[in-house]
C-alpha cells in the first residue's frame, strides 16, 4: 500500500547564534491513507518542528520527508508549495484566518489560488460551510465569529481540497471544552468524508485515544 507521507531518519537542530538545540534525532514515521495518528509529548519536546517538516514548511538537518512519493529534498520551493498545495492541509492552535475576508472567502481562497473558476469555488464553499452549520455566516469576518465557529471555519479551509493528509498542532488547545468537543467531532467527521489522513498533535490523551493510533514523541524519537 502506498503511503502518504514517509520520514526516513529524520532530524532537526536549530541554530541560533552560538547555540544549537537539537530537537529531533533520527526519527522514522509512515502515515497510511486515511488513518488518523496523535502525537502527544510535553511542551517543548518538538510536535511542532516536526508537522512543519511532515508539511514541508521546513527542511530537516538530515534524513527525508516523502510526501505522495515524492521526496522533497529533491524538490526545489515552489515545487514544494505545489505539493503541499495538493495534498495537504493545516489546521492550528490559532486560526490564521485572513482577518479582512470573509468566512467564504477564506474557505474558497485554496481552491483560488490553484486556480478553479471563482463561481465554483464558492460554490462549493458556501456548501462545504452549509454542511457544517455555518450557512448564516458566510460573509461573516473572522473577528465576527466565535472561537469555535472560527476554528470550523479554519478546517473547512484546510479540507475543501481534499487534500491526502490533514495536519493539525493542537487544533482545540484555544477553545473550551464544549466548543473543542464539537471542533473535534467535526473535524473526524469531515476527515472521513474527504477520505484524509490526519496526523494531530494534541497534549489531551482523551483526544488522543479517539485517534486510530498515537505515538509520543520524547527526546527527538516517536515511541
Ligand atoms: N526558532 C527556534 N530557535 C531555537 N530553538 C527553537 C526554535 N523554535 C523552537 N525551538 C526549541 O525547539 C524545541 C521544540 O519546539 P516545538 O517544536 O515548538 O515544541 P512543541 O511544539 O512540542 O511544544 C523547544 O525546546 C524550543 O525551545
Ligand atoms: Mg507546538
Amino acid at each position: 500500500m502506498n503511503k502518504i507521507i514517509e520520514c526516513q531518519n529524520l532530524s532537526y537542530t536549530y541554530h541560533n547564534a552560538e547555540i544549537e538545540t537539537p530537537v529531533l534525532n533520527a526519527l522514522n514515521l509512515d502515515i497510511n491513507p486515511a488513518e488518523s495518528l496523535a502525537i502527544i509529548g510535553q511542551s517543548g519536546c518538538g510536535k511542532s518542528t516536526l508537522l512543519n517538516l511532515l508539511g514541508g514548511i521546513d527542511q530537516p538537518t538530515t534524513g527525508k520527508v516523502i510526501i505522495n512519493n515524492a521526496d522533497l529534498s529533491q524538490l526545489n520551493e515552489e515545487a514544494i508549495t505545489n505539493l503541499r498545495a495538493q495534498h495537504l492541509g493545516f489546521v492550528y492552535q490559532f486560526h490564521h484566518l485572513l482577518k479582512d475576508f470573509s468566512a467564504l472567502d477564506n474557505v474558497a481562497m485554496p481552491l483560488l489560488i490553484r486556480g478553479d473558476d471563482t463561481h465554483s469555488a464558492l460554490e462549493k464553499s458556501s456548501k462545504l460551510l452549509a454542511d457544517i452549520g455555518l450557512q448564516n455566516r458566510l460573509n461573516h469576518r473572522p473577528a465576527e465569529l466565535s472561537g469555535g465557529q472560527r476554528q470550523r471555519v479554519a478546517i473547512a479551509r484546510a479540507l475543501i481540497n481534499n487534500p491526502s493528509c490533514l495536519l493539525a498542532d493542537e487544533p482545540t488547545g484555544n477553545l473550551d471544552t464544549k466548543s473543542a468537543q464539537e471542533v473535534l467531532g467535526l473535524m473526524m467527521e469531515l476527515k472521513q468524508q474527504k477520505k484524509s489522513a490526519l496526523i494531530l498533535v494534541t497534549h489531551d490523551m482523551n483526544i488522543a485515544k479517539k485517534m486510530d493510533r498515537f505515538l509520543t514523541l520524547e527526546n527527538g524519537k516517536l515511541v
